[in-house]
């Protein structure tokens, strides 16, 4: 029987997990996503053609391997339709090599409204949620009155559905949400609710299947496992800053319950981190720089939002969060990107502890989301050359290997390999 590795965000999430995924697809037989929904936005570039995924997990353009999306995952039929065109354009059948969970629980136009009617109530405190009905669905589901992708071949569907939405209109009124101004991209919830209807033909084409036997019996044929995650670490809703989070469990325990594994089933555990950090949405963020590096990391690293183009906020690299990270989720292996966005830059810096009161701490405090907390920086030299080109990972400059070596030392964790650009073939494996 063969071992699940896992691979997933260290910080709040952008990563870079979706290229890396795509990267390491030829080594594996199955990717498979366990939680998250449309809130993801994985980006794959190769042959000059860039391509965002939401749902779909990042395995999906190999044709010869299998992509699971697992029981922990929301699926959004509208959204999942216009992805299965998308990548249809570009000459992939899905329907051949993607297999969906019987149990993944359904987005419905209504969670859709909800999601932003809660950001409503919230008013100076909002998430910053994507409003793709994330926090809603995952809620329903742990209220039992969710609806599965199972369900939607099941006589009484209709009419489930129509309960589901009825309960979600009366708590949207109660909290003086206006339903009847509300759009989801431009339609009215009536007119969404039809195209989301229609969608359905598209969902019902995949074969739906009990998950958790079908990704068991892989592993015992001796297949090939990576688990995809989506958001991140510090977006985790147990272990994330709470409030300001996402609703599901990102980390590798989530793996077990978001695809039905025995924890003794995981090996590998690969954190993807950015050399520097990134945020989208509210919430604490210690590092962040709102200076001219700031926007500089902001520009230069074309940071706005795969799924709602809003811009990143950008600071230092985050050692206490990173390890914190480690911990949580025994990541075996580091793989760094986007060192190539600082190479004209002087000095990097590099975030060891945090000062809180006075006082030197490295871990993350309870009170993170309210505390002062002075990020203590360290300065390394700039390397200030183009990486553009750089075949291996020992031509990396000396400067920049430093700089890795480094967050090696803090983590405790190898670097295993680093990213230089967008490209699917710009990855460099230490050897
Ligand atoms: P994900 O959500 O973790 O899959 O990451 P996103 O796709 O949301 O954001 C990562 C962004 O960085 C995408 O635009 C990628 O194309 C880009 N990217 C990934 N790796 C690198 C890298 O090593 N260098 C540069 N410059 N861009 C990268
Ligand atoms: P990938 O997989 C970055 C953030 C949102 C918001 C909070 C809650 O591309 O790394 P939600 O819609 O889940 O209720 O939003 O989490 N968020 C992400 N930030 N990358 C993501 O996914 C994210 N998914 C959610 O901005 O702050
Ligand atoms: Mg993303």
């Amino acid at each position: 029987m063969t071992k699940i590795d896992v691979l997933l965000g260290l910080q709040w999430g952008d990563e870079g997990k979706g290229k890396i995924v795509d990267v390491l697809t030829p080594n594996y037989d199955v990717v498979a996503r366990f939680q998250g929904g449309p809130n993801a936005g994985h980006t794959l570039e190769f042959n000059g053609m860039k391509h965002v995924l939401h749902i779909i997990p990042s395995g999906i353009f190999h044709k010869d391997k299998i992509n699971l999306i697992g029981n922990g995952v929301l699926i959004e039929p509208r959204i999942f339709r216009q992805e299965i065109e998308g990548i249809a354009e570009k000459g992939v059948d899905a329907t051949k090599n993607l297999f969906i969970s019987k149990k993944a629980h359904l987005i419905l136009p209504s969670h859709r409204m909800m999601d932003a009617a809660n950001e409503q109530a919230k008013g100076n405190s909002k998430i910053g949620s994507t409003l793709k009905g994330i926090g809603p669905a995952y809620t329903d589901k742990i209220a039992r009155s969710g609806l599965r992708v199972g369900d939607v071949m099941a006589v009484d569907f209709i009419q489930r559905y129509g309960q589901l939405k009825r309960q979600h209109l009366m708590m949207a009124r109660a909290m003086d949400f206006d339903v009847d101004s509300f759009r989801i991209d431009g339609m009215t919830l009536g007119e969404y609710e039809k195209v989301w209807m229609e969608s359905l033909s598209t969902l019902k084409r995949f074969r739906f299947v009990n998950s958790e036997y079908f990704i068991n019996q892989c592993l015992r044929e001796d297949k090939k496992v990576l688990a995809e995650g989506a958001q991140a670490m510090m977006l985790d809703i147990d272990f994330g800053t709470y409030p300001f989070v996402t609703s599901s469990n990102t980390i590798t325990a989530g793996v077990c319950t978001g695809l039905g594994v025995a924890p003794s089933t995981i090996g590998k555990v690969m954190g993807i981190t950015k050399a520097y950090c990134t945020r989208v949405g509210a919430g604490p963020f210690p590092t962040q720089l709102d200076d001219e590096t700031g926007r500089q990391l902001c520009e230069l690293g074309h940071e706005y939002g795969a799924t709602t183009g809003r811009p990143r906020r950008c600071g230092w690299i985050d050692i206490p969060a990173l390890k914190y990270a480690c911990m949580i989720n025994g990541v075996t292996d580091l793989f760094v990107t986007k060192p190539d966005v600082m190479n004209d830059f002087d000095k990097v810096c590099m975030c060891t502890s945090y000062k809180i009161d006075g006082a030197e701490v490295d871990e993350i405090p309870y009170e993170y989301n309210t505390a002062a907390i002075e990020p203590v920086l360290r300065e390394f030299e700039g390397w200030k050359c183009s990486l553009q080109g750089t075949s291996t990972y020992d031509a990396l400059p000396e400067k920049l290997k430093v700089y890795l070596g480094e967050i090696e030392r803090q983590t405790g964790v190898k670097v295993t390999a680093v990213s230089i650009s967008p490209d699917r073939k710009d990855v460099l494996f230490k050897q």
